[in-house]
């Protein structure tokens, strides 16, 4: 039986989301700068994402009354031989926290990542926050990343169970679109 909750009803009146577009990207930096600070730079995370490509058809933003108040892109990865999707960063705007939008964007982004059949989304962060949105923390050097990464923080949704992959995390090149003349 389909249930409507009072999240639900609470979202759709207070804020929207869609996908990302080319032209969100300068706010987008600015929500990252505002959230993270220019240690963002440094983080082994934001390395493996720079060695790829956001998929932006599985990265969401948050309006509130037009105006863009978070973000959550989501980047494919390798585990090992296994795909897989890097979720982050996410970040909501100071005014705009404790909307739900942090929840419902990730909520937005795993049906995504679930629809196109991605079976595992890796994630750098709280376990308190991410926990309650089905992520499990992952045995100690079981996935490996190129950096320092504290492995309470290394969390992993599995879209449709299975076993728990394992081996170094790389991103998956991006597709060149350069045509030979
Ligand atoms: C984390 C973040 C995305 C949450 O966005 P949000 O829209 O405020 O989140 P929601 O409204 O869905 O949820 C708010 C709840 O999460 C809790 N929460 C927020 N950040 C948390 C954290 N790091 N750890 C545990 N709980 C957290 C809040 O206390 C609040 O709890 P309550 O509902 O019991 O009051 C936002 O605070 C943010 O952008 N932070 C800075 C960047 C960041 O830390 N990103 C995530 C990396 S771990």
């Amino acid at each position: 039986m389909f249930q409507i909750s009072l999240f639900d009803v609470m979202s759709e009146f207070q804020f929207s989301m869609r996908h990302e577009l080319p032209e969100d990207l300068p706010v987008i930096e600015e929500i990252q700068e505002e959230a993270f600070g220019p240690g963002r730079f440094t983080r082994t995370s934001y390395r493996i994402r720079e060695a790829g490509e956001v998929d932006e058809r599985l990265s969401f933003v948050a309006e509130v009354d037009g105006v863009l108040s978070g973000s959550v892109r989501l980047t494919p990865i390798f585990i090992g031989e296994t795909d897989a999707l890097l979720l982050g960063p996410l970040a909501v705007r100071p005014p705009f926290k404790g909307m739900g939008i942090g929840r419902a964007l990730m909520q937005r982004a795993a049906k995504a990542a679930a629809d196109a059949e991605a079976k595992f989304v890796l994630l750098v962060g709280d376990y308190e926050y991410y926990a309650q949105l089905g992520y499990e923390q992952v045995g100690e050097g079981q996935i490996t990343l190129p950096g320092p990464v504290d492995p309470a923080r290394l969390l992993l949704l599995r879209l449709k169970g299975g076993v728990i992959p394992c081996g170094p995390v790389r991103a998956v090149p991006p597709t060149s679109t350069a045509q030979a003349e």
